[in-house]
């Protein structure tokens, strides 16, 4: 009997998750006359039994599809909102499981998804991941589909800010994705030559940010373009993070004063939707020169994935084939160079890859005189 293998993709979409559907599912059954069936939406659709058959027909044509054929969901297993709570479903998950008779479960995702994988595959469930990430923050491989696209996308918008900046001889601060990793920030950022780069992991000083600007203004160029991380902090909103965002100051009374820290400590908690727009505005009354704020959002997530994302991920998808077939699960199909690893999820899951502070990528942007506002 051909042994029965289920697919979901968990998570934020990326561009590139049809590419690793396709590589996989098109290994499993022309090389290894294995079946494959998909879950809809994530770890979601597994508790509620929704499936799609994966055969050659539904998976031609989708090589070059943003998005992912399957749907996603950022739901959990052991914490999934059922009927107004969050539930427990681990069980039922299971269970689906073995009614579909299942010989290995493949979770395409990133940091959650590694984290929810390796919870199943403590329940007994033979399971194996793939990494998947526009943020590029899943550790133990060289590199996740979705961010190469990605940063192309983000790349194209710094590019086209120059023009507009250079005209208008303003600020353009440009918000790009990345919360708690600043990859894409840092990547396009080089990419297009931002004058300067904010990201997660180096926490900036306003001051710094408009001493370059000024810079840059009084040799003449009258324009700046800042690539930031929606994750980026300021050093006080660092320091507060640090502090768990307790208000020391409120016991000065002075209303505005506890409400410009009050708007702070939500700037710091959670994906923090003001941060670019404080940003702008305080570089304009810091520089008096006008400042505009882009927020490129979903358009990095959307549309047709990058060659190198394709390539990618049609590599680790027929990768993860040939490791189903050996019987190797437990893993996550990381990239290593040209080729592929399988690393144990165990040292996967609860780690984010973020920017080393003494990267290369960090030091090559400093040569060119960008500034991390440090
Ligand atoms: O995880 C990838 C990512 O695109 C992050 O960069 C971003 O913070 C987040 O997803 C946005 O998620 P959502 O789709 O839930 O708004």
């Amino acid at each position: 009997m051909s042994k029965m293998i289920g697919i979901l993709t968990s998570g934020g979409d990326s561009p590139g998750l049809n590419a690793a559907i396709r590589g996989v599912g098109k290994a499993l059954l022309g090389r290894y006359g294995m079946k494959v069936i998909g879950f809809r939406d994530g770890f979601r659709g597994m508790m509620e039994n929704r499936t799609q058959l994966l055969d050659s027909a539904a998976l031609s044509g989708i090589l070059t599809l943003g998005g992912t054929i399957l749907g996603t969901s950022r739901d959990k297993p052991y914490a999934m909102p059922v009927a107004g709570k969050l539930r427990d479903m681990t069980d039922v998950i299971v269970e689906n499981y073995r009614r579909h008779h299942l010989d290995a479960l493949v979770c395409l995702g990133g940091g959650g998804t590694q984290k929810n994988a390796y919870h199943l595959m403590k329940q007994g469930l033979n399971v194996i991941t793939l990494p998947k990430t526009i943020d590029n923050d899943v550790v133990m491989t060289d590199v996740s589909f979705g961010y190469d696209t990605a940063l192309g996308i983000a790349t194209e918008a710094v590019d086209r800010l120059h023009s507009t900046a250079h005209s208008h001889h303003r600020i353009l601060v440009l918000e790009l994705m990345g919360n708690k990793a600043g990859w894409l920030a840092l990547g396009a950022g080089i990419a297009g030559g931002a004058d300067v780069i904010l990201i997660p992991e180096i926490p900036y000083d306003v001051k710094q940010v408009a001493a370059a600007i000024m810079r840059r203004s009084h040799s003449g160029q009258g324009f700046s373009i800042v690539a930031m991380a929606e994750g980026a902090i300021s050093r006080e909103d660092a320091v507060k993070l640090a502090e768990g965002g307790k208000d020391k100051g409120s016991k000065s009374g002075a209303g505005k004063k506890k409400e410009q820290k009050q708007q702070a400590q939500e700037r710091v908690a959670g994906r923090k939707p003001g941060n670019s727009q404080h940003l702008a505005q305080q570089l304009e009354e810091l520089t008096g020169l006008e400042s505009r704020l882009t927020i490129l959002g979903y358009l990095q997530r959307g549309g047709t994935p990058s060659a190198g994302d394709r390539l990618l991920a049609t590599r680790l998808g027929t990768a993860c084939a040939e490791l189903v077939n050996k019987g190797e699960f437990g893993v996550m199909v990381a990239a290593r160079g040209d080729s592929f690893k399988p690393v144990s999820l165990k040292d996967v899951v609860g780690k984010r890859k973020t920017v080393p502070l003494d990267h290369d990528w960090i030091k090559s942007a400093r040569s060119v005189h960008t500034c991390f506002g440090d």
